[in-house]
């Protein structure tokens, strides 16, 4: 499904290190190292009734990715926060809010890879629209497997949330080539490590399965899942899954912060039957948006 404009973002207010720039005005320079090398971390949060989704673990994630990458001048947390706050507020956005939180190494002082000509810190831009969830949890996706492997730790570690993404438009693009919605994308051994753009779990017998987070973003939305399973007992297990396990499962979902929990319905052209008559996937859903409220960090 093609995200559409919404009118509503016509006229939203971005900040862009330290100031609110309107939709057309907000920009980044040509030498800035996301331009000349895709040198970024980010985030994607949710705002849901007053509140922030997770806003700790990803503000983590964030300060994680950027030190692994050894970013000079990395905003504290209070700092980010207040940024978004901000932006939220200037913006009127208290719901229904998408935030794609972004912080790159900076602006260089002439083009070229070698961060030591990044002398100006880092550039922090919060980037808030109206935005409903992306996927249809209703009805469902289907998926196909792309050809292009998932960045193992020996080539790009997953752990960091970069904005180098190529690897992942490479397998949307097949997606797309191939009439579905999302991609599956395997490790280098041919084990399946998550969509292109969400992590991925099955059902099999009442027992939930994902793969290991060795080869795929160790996903908030992921986490929230599996403490969820913890809480209303479904058995769960990390490990290494085939594709042949994900096609004769009896319940497939994905998850992320963009889409929540979603089903698929089929995957290369095999249907996602259910021989074990579980709905486990609309129970984690259900639980999931009880969850929310206490999982949200509060606007002021
Ligand atoms: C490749 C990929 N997998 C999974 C996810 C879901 O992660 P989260 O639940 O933290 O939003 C994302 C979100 O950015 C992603 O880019």
């Amino acid at each position: 499904m093609l995200q559409q404009y919404n009118p509503k973002n016509a006229d939203i207010l971005v900040h862009v290190n330290g100031v609110l720039l309107s939709r057309k005005d907000a920009k980044v320079s040509v030498f800035d190292s996301v331009v000349q090398g895709g040198d970024a971390v980010w985030e994607g949060l949710r705002v849901y009734e007053g509140g922030i989704l997770c806003l700790d673990r990803h503000l983590n994630r964030l300060h994680e990715s950027a030190k692994a990458l050894a970013f000079s001048h990395i905003p504290s947390k209070d700092e980010i926060k207040k940024a978004i706050f901000d932006t939220l507020a200037a913006n009127g956005m208290r719901d229904e809010t998408h935030i794609r939180l972004t912080l790159t190494r900076g602006e260089k002082i002439t083009s070229g890879m070698d961060p030591r000509l990044n002398q100006k810190g880092s550039c922090l831009i919060v980037l808030a629209e109206w935005k409903p969830p992306v996927y249809d949890n209703q009805s469902g996706i289907k998926v196909i497997t792309s050809s292009q492997r998932r960045n193992s730790p020996q080539f790009l570690d997953s752990k960091i949330h970069h904005n180098n993404l190529l690897n992942n438009i490479i397998a949307k693009i097949q997606a797309n080539a191939a009439g579905a919605d999302a991609a599956i994308m395997l490790d280098e051994r041919g084990f399946v490590s998550e969509l292109n753009d969400t992590n991925l779990f099955l059902i099999k017998d009442g027992q939930m399965f994902t793969p290991y987070a060795d080869n795929c973003l160790h996903g908030i939305t992921r986490q929230l899942v599996i403490e969820l399973a913890g809480d209303l007992g479904i058995p769960w297990t990390e490990r290494n899954l085939s594709l042949t396990e994900f096609y004769n499962a009896d319940e497939v979902f994905a998850c992320g912060t963009m889409g929540e929990l979603t089903p698929l319905y089929e995957i290369d052209g095999r249907r996602i039957e259910n021989n074990s008559d579980t709905n486990i996937t609309e129970k984690l859903r259900n639980s999931f948006q009880k969850i929310i409220p206490k999982y949200c960090e509060k606007l002021p």
